[in-house]
C-alpha cells in the first residue's frame, strides 16, 4: 500500500529532528509566537550510481504526484540536482534531490561509492522506506575522511545515508516575520549559529528567491569500530518573491546560493 504523501514527510521530519533537535527547537519557537510552519522544501543527497541516482530517489515523489520542474548543475561541487512540486497541492513542500558526480572524483573516492551502492539492492531503493532509512552499509571513520578530502557533500551522504539534508521554512507563509533578517536576528539571540557563506542572506530579490540557514549542529555518528563527532542536518529559511511575467511566487532555485547552502553541513 502507498504510503500518503503526508505521512511520508512526517516520517521523514521524525527522522530528522531526532538527529538534528535544533530544528525542532527552532519549529517550538516559532510555534511559540502563534506561527503554523509551512515547509518551502526539503532536500535530499545521494549518488549517481545506476542505483541510486537521483531519478530513482524521485520515484516515491513521483508515485505521490509530483512532477520534476527544473534541473541543475552544480559545476564546482561536482552535484547535478533537480526539484520536484506536487501537481495539486502547493502547500506540499517542493523537493530538491540532488546527487554526486562520482566520475568527476579520483579512483578511491568512486570505489568507496560503488561500495556503498553494491551493500544496496535496488528492490530496496524502491521500496517506501528507503528515503528515510538512514545509513544501511558499513563505513569506516577512515574512509569517510577520505571522502571528506575530496567532497564535503560525499562524505555527508556517506555517514548519514537516506534522510532529509534539511527542511525548510517558507517565510511567505509566517505571520510575525516579513524579512529574513527578522529571523536571521531572532535565531542569533537565541545563541543558534547561522550559515556565514556568501553573508548570512543568499540571493536577491532581483532573483525572486532569498534564503538563510543555520549550520549544521554537530552529532555523534557511529562508524565500524568507533563513534566520532560530525556535522548532521541543518535548518533553512526561505522567502520568495513574486515574478513580474505571471504574479506568480517564484518556485525554482538559484544554484549560486544552493552552492553557498550546501556548505551549512561543512566541517569547519
Ligand atoms: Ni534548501
Amino acid at each position: 500500500m502507498t504510503e500518503s504523501v503526508n505521512s511520508l514527510f512526517e516520517s521523514l521530519w521524525n527522522q530528522y529532528t531526532t538527529l538534528n533537535p535544533q530544528a525542532k527547537s527552532i519549529h517550538e519557537l516559532f510555534e511559540a509566537r502563534g506561527e503554523k510552519v509551512i515547509n518551502d522544501h526539503i532536500a535530499l543527497r545521494t549518488f549517481n550510481t545506476k542505483k541510486l541516482g537521483l531519478i530513482n530517489i524521485a520515484s516515491i515523489f513521483l508515485d505521490l504526484g509530483y512532477e520534476v520542474k527544473s534541473e541543475y548543475d552544480f559545476r564546482l561541487k561536482k552535484l547535478n540536482a533537480i526539484h520536484l512540486e506536487h501537481s495539486e497541492d502547493f502547500n506540499l513542500p517542493k523537493v530538491f534531490i540532488s546527487e554526486l558526480r562520482t566520475e568527476l572524483f579520483s579512483k578511491e573516492v568512486q570505489r568507496l561509492v560503488y561500495e556503498i551502492d553494491e551493500q544496496i539492492s535496488f528492490g530496496e531503493v524502491m521500496s517506501e522506506g528507503f528515503i528515510y532509512s538512514g545509513r544501511t552499509w558499513d563505513l569506516t571513520f577512515e574512509n569517510y575522511i577520505q571522502l571528506l578530502q575530496e567532497s564535503e557533500y560525499a562524505a555527508w551522504t556517506a555517514a548519514f545515508g537516506y534522510r532529509a539534508n534539511h527542511f525548510t521554512v517558507s517565510l511567505n507563509h509566517l505571520t510575525t516575520f516579513f524579512e529574513l533578517d527578522e529571523i536571521n536576528n531572532f535565531l542569533l539571540e537565541k545563541g543558534f549559529i547561522l550559515n556565514e557563506s556568501g553573508g548570512l542572506i543568499k540571493g536577491k530579490p532581483e532573483q525572486f528567491l532569498e534564503q538563510s540557514s543555520t549550520m549544521a549542529a554537530p552529532v555523534n555518528m557511529e562508524f565500524d569500530h568507533s563513534t566520532h563527532v560530525i556535522p548532521g542536518c541543518f535548518y533553512e529559511f526561505a522567502k520568495r518573491y513574486p515574478r513580474p511575467d505571471t504574479g506568480r511566487l517564484y518556485q525554482g532555485f538559484i544554484a549560486s546560493s544552493a552552492d553557498k547552502i550546501f556548505e551549512s553541513t561543512n566541517t569547519n
